[in-house]
């Protein structure tokens, strides 16, 4: 049993009217969560740059600029939309991978904060005139595990310690004063003792570099990565996060005059839960399992079919019906893959063809997320705003906007 935190009346409202599937957000839950991680993080100066990636939405990310956020950005297009919700300079990370001097010239010319992936780009940025005055470099220490990102040491992402060290030792002969240093090594993680393990590791470096190159490093971006309970009701203790951070920036960074910021850019955490997929039953088949076959698919919410992930479901029409009896299901989309699954073996109420199925937590990389494969057309969004009203952020996809790309004369 989980909570949903938006009136069902109104969902069923929506899927009448509208039609489904259609993702929709709770923005209340969306400024709690913000203010919690804030306000745990007050031992430090802080800040929160926002996960473009985990919800793209402009009407999401304004929430994030109302809220004295900033925003981090993978690529330009996403750098461009928070330009387009009036982000700028230094409200903006630019953390991006394989990235090219183009890539870099845009963010460069803008002021956004460079975070630089391949600590080695920044001789070919200083050979092409192009000097960001904010750098920072991404750690990848190598030796950190977690369950979604896997070995750190396996990971395509971030440079080495002695790469980045090597890249400082140039800048420091540049009379470069000052940088940042960022690294993101878990995904849906909660244990504090795993954020005071790379943490410890990530403050452990600044001070190592700050002692041989006598340059300061203004802030540590300890990245993303806090998880949501997609299978519990219980909240994420969020101070215990926060204060096993602050062990180890204590530990390592106290007995000196170093001020380090900390910056987060969390987006699970923040929008994860204030989101949910409606889809309607369709279909329901027995073959060697029983299928309930629903109207959303992989391509409305790609993690159970790309990591096994729990999102936990409600049917709230079979709910409303009163319907006691259970059955086991196999909750599937129409997509020709067969992990098009929303959920495996799993106990739901006796469930017919025209219920209504809410897929929990999925404000967070879920949307987003989303393809057009076997012409699937991405769904529509809503924001329930503070002030208790239903707005359409993002409307459906159409087969004009799924063709618009092609060039003609076939
Ligand atoms: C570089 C970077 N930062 C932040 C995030 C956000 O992570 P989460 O949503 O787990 O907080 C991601 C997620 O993919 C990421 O790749």
């Amino acid at each position: 049993m989980k909570n949903i935190t938006i009136p069902i009346q109104k969902i069923k409202e929506i899927a009448g009217e509208h039609g489904t599937p259609y993702h929709i957000y709770d923005e209340k839950v969306i400024v709690n969560r913000l203010n919690q991680l804030i306000s745990s993080f007050n031992w430090v100066p802080f800040k929160e740059y926002f996960a473009i990636k985990a919800n793209p939405n402009p009407h999401i990310l304004k929430i994030m600029k109302e809220n004295d956020c900033g925003v981090d950005a993978a690529t330009v297009s996403e750098i461009k939309l928070a330009e387009e919700v009036g982000f700028e300079g230094e409200d903006i990370m630019f953390t991006s991978n394989l990235t090219t001097l183009e890539a870099y010239q845009y963010a460069v010319e803008r002021g956004c904060i460079i975070n630089i992936d391949w600590a080695a780009d920044i001789y070919e940025l200083y050979e092409a005139g192009i000097i960001p005055e904010n750098i920072c470099f991404r750690l990848n220490p190598g030796s950190i595990k977690n369950e979604i990102m896997g070995d750190s040491s396996e990971s395509k992402f971030g440079s080495t310690a002695s790469q980045i060290r090597e890249a400082v030792a140039f800048l420091a002969k540049k009379d470069i004063k000052n940088i940042g240093l960022h690294t993101m090594v878990v995904s849906n993680e909660n244990d504090p003792a795993i954020f005071k393990e790379y943490t410890e590791m990530i403050f452990s470096f600044a001070r190592e570099l700050i002692d041989e190159f006598k340059i300061e490093v203004d802030f540590i971006n300890i990245g993303g990565g806090i998880g949501i309970p997609y299978l519990s009701e219980e909240e994420v203790d969020v101070n215990a996060i926060a204060e096993a951070v602050k062990e180890s920036y204590v530990k390592v960074l106290s007995n000196s005059d170093i001020e380090a910021k900390i910056f987060m850019e969390s987006g699970r955490y923040v929008t994860g839960e204030s989101g949910y997929l409606v889809t309607e039953v369709i279909k329901e088949k027995e073959t060697f399992k029983k299928y309930l076959g629903v109207d959303a698919s992989m391509s409305d919410l790609m993690r159970p079919g790309m990591y096994g992930s729990y999102h936990h479901l409600t049917n709230i029409t079979a709910q409303e019906r009163g319907e006691e009896e259970r059955e086991v299901y196999d909750v599937v989309g129409s997509l020709c893959e067969n992990n098009d699954k929303f959920a495996v073996d799993r106990e739901l109420l006796k469930s017919k063809i025209g219920d209504l199925i809410i897929i929990h937590d999925t404000g967070a990389h879920g949307h987003s997320m989303g393809f057009n494969y076997n012409g699937m057309l991405r769904n529509a969004e809503f924001l329930y705003t503070q002030n208790g009203e239903f707005k359409k952020i993002r409307r459906d996809e159409n087969f004009q906007d799924y063709t618009n790309t092609i060039i003609g004369g076939y």
